[in-house]
């Protein structure tokens, strides 16, 4: 049987992410594999509703940072790893990553705390923790990310912090990728979407040849 492929997708506000997980799927549904595609936080009814209080009520830190992982840990439970062990493809809009980066990196949450509750919430009946296969990371000036938000939409609590609070979570994010080398990939998304577009594709085209390997 084929080997489940998790991918997460991480960067910060306005770097593009979202644009690119649509044909991500359609790649993946093109080579014939089954694909979910989900978010966090949320992807499943009750995460929906943590991600609601989560992302518009103002909470102490650490409630925050519970409350991101309780989100994840019933997605991980009723949708990333029965998926995993059906063979599909699971292609996730932010993982653990986005915690370290932004409660971590943003608010300055103990990084060490972090690690702790991320062995609770993903270590699997095996004993091994449960990461992505593959995040790409795509990676962006804050300043830049501002100015594309700018004519966006009504910020959420996250969207609405000042610029150096997006520089201190993209130093979260290179900080995990120092730690876990392996896993990340990082595509510089100030270029154009063509060109971000191509370096996703390969990066992913190579993935799945190892993953069916
Ligand atoms: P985002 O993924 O950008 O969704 P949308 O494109 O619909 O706005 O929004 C999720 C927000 O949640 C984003 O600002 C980052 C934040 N977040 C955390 O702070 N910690 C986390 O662990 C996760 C998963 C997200």
């Amino acid at each position: 049987m084929t080997r489940g492929l998790f991918i997460s997708f991480e960067g910060i506000d306005g770097a593009g992410k979202s644009t690119h997980i649509a044909s991500v799927a359609d790649l993946f549904r093109q080579a014939g594999r089954e694909v979910v595609v989900t978010r966090e936080p949320g992807g499943t009814a009750l995460s929906e509703k943590l991600r609601e209080l989560v992302l518009h009520e103002p909470m102490d830190p650490l409630t925050e940072a519970l409350l991101m992982f309780a989100a994840r840990r019933e997605h991980l439970v009723q949708v990333i790893e029965p998926a995993l062990s059906r063979g599909d493809v699971v292609l996730c809009d932010r993982f653990t990553d986005a915690t370290f980066a932004y409660q971590g990196g943003g608010r300055g949450f103990d990084w060490q705390m972090l690690n702790l509750l991320e062995r609770m919430v993903q270590t699997r009946r095996d004993g091994a923790l449960r990461q992505p296969d593959l995040t790409i990371w795509f990676d962006l000036d804050p300043q830049i990310a501002a100015e594309r938000l700018a004519s966006a939409r009504v910020p959420d609590k996250f969207e609405s912090q000042p610029a150096d609070f997006f520089s201190a979570v993209r130093a979260g994010y290179a900080r995990r990728q120092a730690e876990m080398p392996g896993r990340f990939a990082r595509i510089d998304a100030a270029q154009s979407i063509q060109v971000v577009s191509a370096a996703v594709s390969s990066i992913v085209n190579d993935w799945h040849q190892r993953s069916v390997s």
